[in-house]
Order: structure tokens, then sequence, then C-alpha cells
């Protein structure tokens, strides 16, 4: 398996947005952050090598990367914007990595059952569009048979784990560290030069749906 420190280091050569747009909460994953998430889900619970995972949002596509490197079998990068998706074609193939890109509304997606292994993803934050987060989390837990990895606000984090083990389809949701997510001044209503903000990385387990047809 590929060693944390290298993984990092591909991670931090990918190109970022170049004009990110604000309404869609576009902004990239750092590499710090992509590539321990990543590490953590192959090395603790052997969630990523031999596995289909599907990046959430991907943006420029560091989550889809990560996974790529450390050996998944697929990896489906999904995300609204076509400059993104156009944007994690050119980083993957500077890698030499695989990413099958659709283009949709995570909303809409439409997928019938638990056809990928694990979902990774850095859902926006719904600070712009409220509920976003807990849209993708929805999703997620609809079509992912092992496990959902996502990053959430750690203000959040009593309202993502009700809903989670509620009204959702997570048997569990774990949190599995606390993070510091430098949101770079992307924006003008960012006053500072970085924002920072707490964030929970999570692990959460669906419950089998074998049997029960879709969403
Ligand atoms: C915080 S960024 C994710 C960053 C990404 N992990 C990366 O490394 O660049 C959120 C992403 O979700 C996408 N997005 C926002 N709303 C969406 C929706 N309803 N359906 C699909 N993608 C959406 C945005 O275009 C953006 O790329």
């Amino acid at each position: 398996m590929m060693k944390l420190k290298q993984l990092d280091g591909l991670l931090g050569h990918l190109q970022q947005f170049s004009k990110p747009k604000v309404e869609l909460e576009q902004y990239p994953t750092g590499h710090h952050i992509a590539s321990r998430m990543l590490f953590t889900a192959e090395s603790s619970f052997g969630d990523v090598s031999d596995k289909v995972v599907a990046d959430f949002g991907c943006g420029c596509g560091t989550l889809g990367a990560a996974a790529a490197l450390l050996g998944a079998q697929q990896v489906i990068a999904i995300d609204i914007d076509s400059e993104s998706l156009e944007l994690a074609l050119l980083n993957a193939e500077n890698l030499e990595l695989d990413l099958d890109l659709v283009q949709c509304d995570i909303k809409n997606l439409g997928w019938r059952g638990q056809i990928v292994d694990t979902v990774v993803m850095n859902p926006p934050f719904g600070t712009r569009k409220k509920g976003a987060d807990m849209d993708f989390l929805f999703v997620a837990l609809q079509v992912a048979s092992e496990a959902v990895y996502s990053l959430h606000k750690s203000s959040t984090r009593d309202h993502v784990k009700r809903a989670a083990l509620g009204s959702f389809n997570a048997s569990s949701a774990e949190v599995i560290c606390e993070l510091r997510f430098d949101l770079p001044q992307l924006y003008k209503f960012h006053k500072k030069k970085e924002v920072d903000v707490a964030v929970d990385l999570w692990r959460f387990v669906p419950k089998s749906n074998r049997g029960n047809g879709c969403f």
C-alpha cells in the first residue's frame, strides 16, 4: 500500500478551482485532509482497495484521485458542475488514473440500490444552501453497501448523528476525528485571509438494503 507521505505529496500537485462558484460551495479538499481521510479508510477499515468508490461532489477530484491511488477497483466521480468534472479529469490524467465522471445533481442521482461499496465526500457544508450536506448524506447512505466517509461542520454533530441513525439509512455513525479546515479566502464575505472551521470526519455504515429494492 502507498505510504501516507507519498499519497499526500501526489495530491499536493493537483490543480484547484480557478473560479470557484460560491453558490455550489466550491472549495478544494486540501491534500492534507484528503490523504488522511482516504488513508484511514483503507488502513483502518479496508474500505478502498479493490472497492468501487464514488466521490460525491468531486470538485477537483482530490478524494477520487486518492481512492484510485490507494488501489480502488473503480472510482466514479460525480459533480453538478461541468467545469469541476473537466478539472477532475485533467488531474486524473496527470496522475495517469482512471476516473469515471458523471455530471449530475446528487439529489437526482437515481441509482437503485447499493451499487457502490464506499462513498467519499466533502459535501457543501450547507452554508449557502441549507441542508445541502444532508441531501448528500441521505443519498450516500442509500447507494453505498459498506461505508460512507464524509466531512461535516463539528457544530452540526448532534444533528448529523440523529438524522443518520434516525431518518437515513445508517446502522452506525462515528466521528473518526475532528479537523481544522482552512477555507481559503475565496469569497468576498470572508473578511479574514483564511477561515478556520472545525470539521468532523465521519464514518457511517449503511444498513443492508438487500432485498428491499431501491430508494
Ligand atoms: C466542497 S466542494 C468539494 C471539493 C472536492 N472534494 C475537491 O477536492 O475539490 C463541493 C462540491 O460539490 C459540488 N456540488 C454542489 N452542489 C452539488 C449538487 N447538488 N450535486 C452535485 N454536486 C454538487 C460543487 O460543484 C463542488 O465541487
